[in-house]
């Protein structure tokens, strides 16, 4: 039997539909994320999904506006029993600067976005692992930098010595499934330049590098956690661009972000998911263009 999975990312939703993303691109700051999604999640790819796996970035600021936005969708379109949604860095950080106790702050943090997954029935205590079929198992981790004090810092990864070690204890517990897939919010590789150009994609900046991917020491105990269990997948957003790729031999998918057409300046708006047909030990990807 085949298990269908859409993978959608980074929904930036708001709290009106008339709202701005907050972040601009050179063609200006984004609207029409919540109708963009409300649309998308009518579709019939996603409606005959067996699953929809959400990589983060639910909500552009984390407010609860934005997370009864996503609620209702999924209630609209009866996909809220089928939905598996971690979260982004958008959810959960500052994204301007603060001053305080990073502690303190780190704990408002996490109970914010609590609240939110809660609100839409997700799990909120992190690293979690769910059987979603026969023989396959999906990991879902928060690799958000909570406590964050300024801007420069929301949108670095990071796992963590205690979800590392929660982590490889899942691992060690479902050693018997035999298709794992794990998703994060960020990316746990950015190759260096040189891949980068291989691969006929743009140059990565330091600073993009820096600040977009998981730190070095979290994401090589990642990776390696990840190959020793013989992870057949590893799914993430944050960077919103397709990539699929393979990393010292496990397969790492990025998703675009969902919400944010393919061409902005095209008359008929096109966006974009990934599928997984999982069957047995096999994964198909493909990526969708509605
Ligand atoms: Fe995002």
């Amino acid at each position: 039997m085949v298990f269908k999975i859409a993978h959608l990312s980074d929904l930036h939703l708001t709290a009106t539909d008339t709202e701005k993303r907050f972040e601009p691109k050179l063609s200006g700051q984004l609207t029409g994320m919540n109708q963009a999604f409300r649309q998308i999640a009518k579709h019939k790819r996603i409606q005959a999904a067996d699953l929809v796996l959400i990589t983060g970035d639910i909500t552009d600021q984390g407010d609860m506006e934005s997370w009864s936005v996503f609620n209702d969708t999924l209630k609209a379109s009866s996909l809220r029993d089928k939905t598996l949604a971690i979260p982004g860095n958008h959810d959960v950080c500052e994204l301007m600067v603060r001053f305080g106790n990073k502690t303190k702050l780190a704990k408002a943090d996490l109970e914010k976005v609590k609240k939110g997954l809660e609100l839409a029935g997700q799990p909120s205590k992190f690293p979690w692992a769910k059987i979603i079929a026969p023989g396959v198992v999906i990991f879902g981790l928060d690799t958000n930098m909570s406590g964050n004090l300024t801007a420069l810092e929301n949108a670095i990864g990071q796992i963590g010595d205690f979800q590392m070690q929660k982590f490889a204890e899942l691992l060690a517990k479902h050693d018997d499934v035999p298709t794992k897939i794990v998703a994060v919010h960020h990316s746990p590789n950015i190759p260096e330049a040189s891949t980068a150009l291989k691969r006929g994609r743009s140059e990565p900046t330091m600073i993009y590098r820096w600040s977009h991917q998981i730190p070095r020491p979290d994401r090589f105990t990642f990776r390696m956690l990840c190959r020793a269990a013989k992870v057949r997948l590893i799914v993430h957003g944050h960077l919103h661009e397709a990539e699929d790729r393979r990393v010292n031999g496990i397969r790492i998918i990025g998703a675009p972000a969902t919400t944010e057409p393919k061409d902005f300046a095209a008359k008929k708006k096109t966006y974009r998911f990934y599928e997984y047909a999982v069957e047995e030990r096999k994964i198909g990807v493909e990526l969708v263009e509605v």
